[in-house]
C-alpha cells in the first residue's frame, strides 16, 4: 500500500476519533441536565422556549394514540439507557424506568396501541431487561410482543400497521417502519425459545423485500394488501412526497431494519437488501450532508429531516460492522459525513433547548417542519456511541 495513503488514512482516523470524543463529551454534559430537568416527563418535542412537552400529561387531552400511547414514547427511556451504558450511572436507569412504568396504562387502554409497540417497548422494557435483568420488564416486553404477533395477517404474510383511521380502511396496510418493530419479535423468540415470533418477523420481512423494496433500492412507505386474499392492491406515498417517491426516514427504517433482521437471523438476503438500500441512500446524500424529507422531493421548499439522517447513519454503521474489512470504510464514511453535518449545522448544544437535534420533519405534507424529536436525539446519540462501540445494540 502507498505509504502516503496509509499516513492520510491514519490522520483521518485520528481526527474522527477526536471529533467522536468531543461529541460524546457534549452528549454527556447536555444529557446530565436535560435528564434531571425532564425526569418526570415522556417527551416528544420542544416548545418555542426549548422546553420538552410531556406525552404522559393527564391534564392535557390527547387523541387515543398521541398521548401515553404515542409511538415515540419509548425513545426518552432509550436515550437514558444509552447514557446508562456509557456512564454506568444508576440515575439514568432510575429515570428510564419512570416512562416504562407509566406506560403500563397503555396495556389496559389497549385501543391506542398498534404495530409500533416495538418502538415503544424495545428501548424501554427490552432494554431494561437486557441491561439489568428486571423480570417485570421481561413480562411487559413479552406482553407487547404478543400484541405485535397478533397483528399478523397470514393471508398476506404481513403485520398490520395502524388501527382504523378516519375514512380509511387500513386492515390491509403494512408500512416500512415496521421493519424496526420486528426486533421485539426476534427478542421474544430468543428469550422464550419459541420460534413463532421469529417466523412471523421473517415472513413480514420477506413480504417487505418483495413488495416494498424497489430494484434501485428506494422503498415504498405504505403498501396495501387485500386483507382477505393477501394480494397487493397498491402502494401509497405516506409521509413522503407522493406515490413512487422516496421518504428518507422510510429509507432509514428499511436500511437499519433489514440489518436488524440480518443480525437476528443470519439470512443473507436481508444483508443484501440492506446494502441495496444503503447504496441508493449514499448516492442521494446531498453535498451538504443534510438529508431532505424525501429524496425525490422538489428542490423547493427545501424541507429537511435530521431524524432520517440519524436513522440512516445508524443503519450504515451497523452495516459496516457486518461486511468484510475492505468494504467497511464506504459505509462508515457516509455515516460520518451525515453525523458531522448534524453536529456542525443542526445540533443545539446550548442550555436554551432541551433537544440536541434540530430540523426534523414528521412528514413532507405536514403543516409543521423543522422541529425537534426525541427519537432524532436517540438515533444521533446511538450512532455516535456506535463509532466507539459503546454499549450493546438495543434492537
Ligand atoms: N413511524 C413513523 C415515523 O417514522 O414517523
Amino acid at each position: 500500500m502507498n505509504p502516503g495513503y496509509v499516513k492520510m488514512e491514519t490522520k483521518e482516523r485520528n481526527e474522527t476519533g477526536l471529533w467522536t470524543d468531543e461529541v460524546i463529551g457534549r452528549i454527556r454534559s447536555k444529557m446530565a441536565w436535560v435528564s434531571e430537568k425532564n425526569r418526570d416527563k415522556i417527551p416528544y418535542t420542544t416548545d418555542e422556549n426549548g422546553n420538552y412537552d410531556d406525552r404522559s400529561d393527564r391534564n392535557r387531552s390527547w387523541r387515543i394514540d398521541d398521548g401515553l400511547n404515542w409511538w415515540t414514547n419509548g425513545f426518552w427511556s432509550g436515550i437514558l439507557w444509552l447514557l446508562y451504558q456509557d456512564t454506568g450511572e444508576d440515575r439514568y436507569a432510575r429515570i428510564a424506568r419512570i416512562s416504562e412504568e407509566r406506560m403500563d396504562r397503555c396495556f389496559s387502554d389497549f385501543y391506542g396501541l398498534h404495530h409500533d409497540v416495538g418502538f415503544m417497548y424495545v428501548p424501554t422494557a427490552v432494554a431494561d431487561y437486557r441491561l439489568t435483568g428486571n423480570e417485570v420488564s421481561r413480562k411487559r416486553a413479552m406482553h407487547a410482543a404478543n400484541l405485535l404477533a397478533g397483528r399478523f395477517n397470514p393471508a398476506g404474510r404481513f403485520i398490520r400497521a395502524w388501527n382504523d383511521l378516519e375514512n380509511e380502511d387500513t386492515r390491509g396496510w403494512a408500512i416500512i417502519d415496521c421493519m424496526f418493530n420486528l426486533s421485539l419479535l426476534y427478542w421474544a423468540s430468543e428469550e422464550s425459545g419459541d420460534p413463532r415470533f421469529r417466523h412471523i418477523a421473517m415472513m413480514h420481512a420477506d413480504t417487505v423485500m418483495q413488495y416494498f423494496v424497489r430494484p434501485d433500492g428506494s422503498v415504498n412507505h405504505i403498501v396495501e394488501f387485500d386483507p382477505e386474499t393477501g394480494e397487493m392492491v397498491r402502494s401509497l406515498g405516506g409521509q413522503g412526497y407522493g406515490e413512487g417517491s422516496s421518504w428518507t426516514r422510510g429509507q432509514g427504517w428499511a436500511l437499519y431494519g433489514f440489518m436488524i433482521s440480518y443480525i437476528h437471523t443470519g439470512k443473507q438476503e436481508y444483508l443484501d437488501t440492506a446494502k441495496k438500500v444503503a447504496h441508493y441512500c449514499m448516492a442521494c446524500i446531498p453535498e451538504s450532508g443534510l438529508i431532505p424529507v424525501d429524496f425525490r422531493q422538489p428542490e423547493q421548499p427545501a424541507y429537511e429531516d435530521s431524524c432520517s439522517a440519524c436513522v440512516i447513519a445508524g443503519g450504515l454503521l451497523e452495516l459496516a460492522k457486518h461486511v468484510p474489512a475492505s468494504e467497511q470504510a464506504v459505509y462508515r464514511n457516509a455515516a460520518l459525513r451525515i453525523l458531522r453535518a448534524i453536529d456542525g449545522q443542526r445540533a443545539d448544544w446550548s442550555d436554551g433547548c432541551d433537544a440536541i437535534v434540530q430540523n426534523c420533519s414528521a412528514a413532507y405534507h405536514a403543516d409543521r417542519h423543522h422541529f425537534t424529536m426525541t427519537y432524532a436525539d436517540y438515533f444521533f446519540i446511538e450512532a455516535v456511541y456506535k463509532l466507539k462501540n459503546i454499549g450493546r445494540l438495543l434492537w
